[in-house]
């Protein structure tokens, strides 16, 4: 359709109309008879016939005869026949799971995420998806949020990689939305929402203006620029005012800094939430403020479609405002071929072929692999370390994720446990018979730390079953060379409303892990996990550390590939694993003190504290071979440069080990003295090396200003004279440095 004839359309609808395609209804209000709608649902809600007649999108509904039949339906009643948009979170795959994104974010390579978009958006299209809310690029530093695991990490520079590429994924690069198989793309949450007090889901945000631009910022506008076609607001306060309705932060830096044309919807019912912040008395003065700050979809909230008409009538509003809302609904779904094919690609004959087909299931376990980050593996006194596991050792794999299919992640609300493969599964595959199992104890035991809270015991035990499992695994540990111990968080631990306060495992696996322990010492444990735990304990009493996050549909097969050593680990820590929880939120590119705490310091008063250690125990950017890599001293081809020049900053690698492997080789930069406090280090690129055994290479870095600026509270890009330090390494502590002085 022209924008003509959508500005004809626009201008034909009636007020109420218009305001109604403002609305996001779920397809409770569509799948019951209309009866029921109207005595449950939309009576609940106070929501009128009409505007379930109305309501320009739905969420949360799939499944292509459904979405057909539902937009059918609709569009008979629809006084101008307007199809509907159907929208729902597919974050890392629709049946097809791939890695969680904080997985996605250790691979070090935003092509994982570019390839797990696409297919999520082919899988979730055939079902009649228009649009997912994905990606979620908000900047996270507090491991003690469940929602980290729907993040790619605490960098910005690697989070605002990986915001383009997966927009990118879903919507194309050209980002033409009628393309097939494509579904637009929903960047949030729009702002800071990973920047929770205390890591609390929902809780305050709280940060200064230079914070808030520099590291928080850049990932929304990376995928605002790779052309999103929505954003979604967060449900915290920026700078005391809930993002729905803050105007400053939604029109003159989203629409006018940022330069973002597309559909901005609110988060779930967050509109009506402003009144809950104490902002706004009632939901008429909730849906005033948030049109006014330029929020165009109200989600699962009656506060538009209840309020504008009324606030237009008595001329609180002007109704261009519920125009320029309304227009950029039904240009969306201009931008999406809708008006000529309301169902877009929804097809049932290939949901059953493509999705969960043996390609996408290649790539799924093609990517989790790349996304396993080695943390430890120490050799013995004949120099061999329990990774890779060699056929001659006689080996058992105990614990509580050995026969787990559940090992997607709370938001991988599309995908099915049934269709995962477990790592028992994988091993029985490729091993037969030589690999030898037990359970060893529940995910969950009566853990103080957690069900509790939870409101429910997930596996009730008595003490009986309990000591019984522990025993039938110590026996087995036994009788074996080698453990390997499948550990970590439950699946309900991590996600939205998942934060926590204690940064262990299950104390139920502690102690399975401390009894195994005590008749064996060569214990490798592969890690599932949703966020950074404290390790302290499991580093303690294993000699290997492979964390596998939740690594979705094909996991098992791929965390067998790499425990065999098929393919070698080559993730790095996207976020940093604290020494326990007091250090949180703990990042690697901090600001310098006036009182620098050199680490293992005693010296009294230094920015350090008295009864832990200052540092990670794992540091971002940190993640093993199970080669050797050797890297030569950084070495500057000059040192000096001016804003128009370059500087190549250069190291020579060699694997020294005998097997391949691949490092990801990083460069951080920091500014020595600036007009304001600067980080100690920042990442400005990376590159991933796979080199043969007895293989070099040399990898140079360009440094350009573009490299060397910052962004200040206003904005502005500055760049500032001086010295700078290049450090190049296989993490964020690396000390390979080299300085240069911009002129
Ligand atoms: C609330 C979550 O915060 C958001 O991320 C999600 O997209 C919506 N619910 C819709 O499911």
């Amino acid at each position: 359709m022209t924008q003509e004839k959508l500005l004809e359309l626009l201008g034909d609808m009636s007020l109420q109309e218009k305001i109604d395609q403002l609305l996001q209804l779920n397809e409770n209000f569509y799948t019951g008879n209309e009866q029921e709608v109207a005595t449950g649902p939309a009576r609940d809600m106070g929501i009128t016939e009409e505007d379930v007649k109305c309501a320009g999108s739905i969420l949360g509904s799939y499944g292509a005869k459904k979405t057909k039949k539902i937009q059918d339906d609709y569009m008979a009643k629809q006084p101008h026949h307007i199809p509907m948009l159907f929208m729902m979170d597919v974050i890392h795959g629709m049946k097809t799971i791939f890695p969680a994104p904080i997985a996605q974010g250790a691979a070090f390579d935003p092509n994982i995420a570019k390839m797990a978009c696409d297919i999520a958006a082919r899988e979730a299209a055939v079902t009649g998806l228009h649009c997912t809310f994905s990606p979620m690029v908000d900047l996270v530093r507090d491991a003690r949020w469940g929602r980290v695991v729907e993040s790619t990490g605490e960098d910005p520079y690697l989070n605002s990689l990986y915001a383009k590429a997966s927009v990118e994924g879903f919507q194309g690069e050209s980002g033409d939305l009628t393309e097939k198989f494509k579904i637009a793309s929903c960047v949030k949450h729009f702002a800071g929402y990973g920047a929770a007090e205390a890591g609390r889901d929902y809780n305050t945000v709280e940060m200064s203006r230079p914070a808030f631009r520099e590291y928080y910022l850049k990932s929304y506008k990376a995928g605002i620029d790779a052309k999103a076609a929505l954003v979604m607001t967060s449900f915290n306060t920026v700078e005391g005012v809930p993002a729905s309705a803050n105007k400053w932060l939604m029109r003159d830096i989203l629409r006018k800094e940022m330069g973002f044309d597309g559909v901005l919807i609110s988060d779930y019912a967050a509109i009506e939430e402003t009144i809950y912040h104490g902002v706004s008395e009632d939901k008429r003065e909730a849906a005033k403020k948030c049109i006014e700050a330029g929020v165009d979809i109200d989600m699962m909230s009656n506060c538009y479609a209840a309020n504008l008409k009324k606030l237009v009538e008595d001329g609180e509003i002007d109704e261009k405002l519920i125009d320029e809302g309304a227009l950029r609904v039904l240009e969306l779904k201009n931008k999406l071929g809708l008006f000529e094919n309301p169902y877009k690609d929804a097809d049932e004959k290939l949901e059953k072929t493509m999705i969960l087909s043996e390609p996408h299931r290649i790539a799924a376990r093609e990517a989790a692999a790349r996304t396993f980050v080695l943390l430890k593996n120490d050799k013995d006194d004949s120099g061999f370390s329990v990774l890779p596991l060699r056929e001659e050792k006689k080996t058992a794999f105990i614990g509580p994720f050995v026969d787990s299919k559940d090992i997607m992640s709370s938001w991988a609300v599309t995908g099915d446990v049934s269709s995962c493969v477990s790592v028992g599964q994988a091993a029985r595959e490729n091993f037969g018979k030589k690999v030898l199992f037990a359970k060893g104890c529940e995910i969950l035991g009566d853990d103080v730390h957690v069900p509790s809270f939870m409101g429910e015991v997930h596996y009730p035990q008595t003490e009986e079953e309990k000591e019984k499992l522990f025993a039938e695994a110590v026996e087995l540990a036994k009788t074996v060379e080698n453990v390997v111990l499948f550990l970590g968080e439950d699946t309900s631990q991590t996600g939205e409303a998942a934060s926590r306060g204690f940064l262990d495992i299950p104390e139920v696996q502690s102690e399975l892990l401390k009894r195994v322990h005590a008749v064996n010492k060569n214990i490798a444990v592969v890690l599932f996990t949703g966020r950074p735990l404290d390790l302290r304990e499991v580093s303690k009493l294993s000699r290997s550390i492979l964390v596998v996050w939740r690594p979705g549909t094909e996991g098992g097969h791929a965390i067998v590939d790499v425990l065999t050593g098929k393919r070698g680990p080559c993730g790095k820590l996207p976020m940093s694993f604290p020494y326990c929880v007091g250090q949180e939120p703990i990042h690697y590119d901090r600001l310098a003190t006036g009182r620098f705490a050199e680490p293992g310091t005693k010296e009294k008063f230094k920015s350090r504290y008295i009864d832990m250690p200052t540092e990670p125990l794992y540091p971002f950017g940190f993640g093993l071979t199970y080669t050797d890599i050797t890297m030569s001293e950084v070495k500057l081809d000059r040192n000096e440069m001016t804003k128009d020049g370059k500087i190549t900053a250069t190291v020579t690698l060699k694997n020294i080990g005998d097997v391949v492997g691949v490092e990801t080789l990083q460069l951080y930069i920091k500014d020595v003295k600036a007009s304001i406090a600067r980080p100690m280090r920042q990442l400005k690129g990376f590159e991933k090396v796979e080199l043969m055994p007895g293989n070099a290479r040399e990898i140079g870095f360009e440094i350009t200003a573009d490299k060397l600026s910052f962004v200040d509270g206003d904005g502005n890009e500055v760049l500032e004279k001086g010295d700078f330090e290049v450090y190049v390494g296989f993490d964020s502590t690396t000390e390979n440095k080299a300085s240069f002085v911009l002129k």
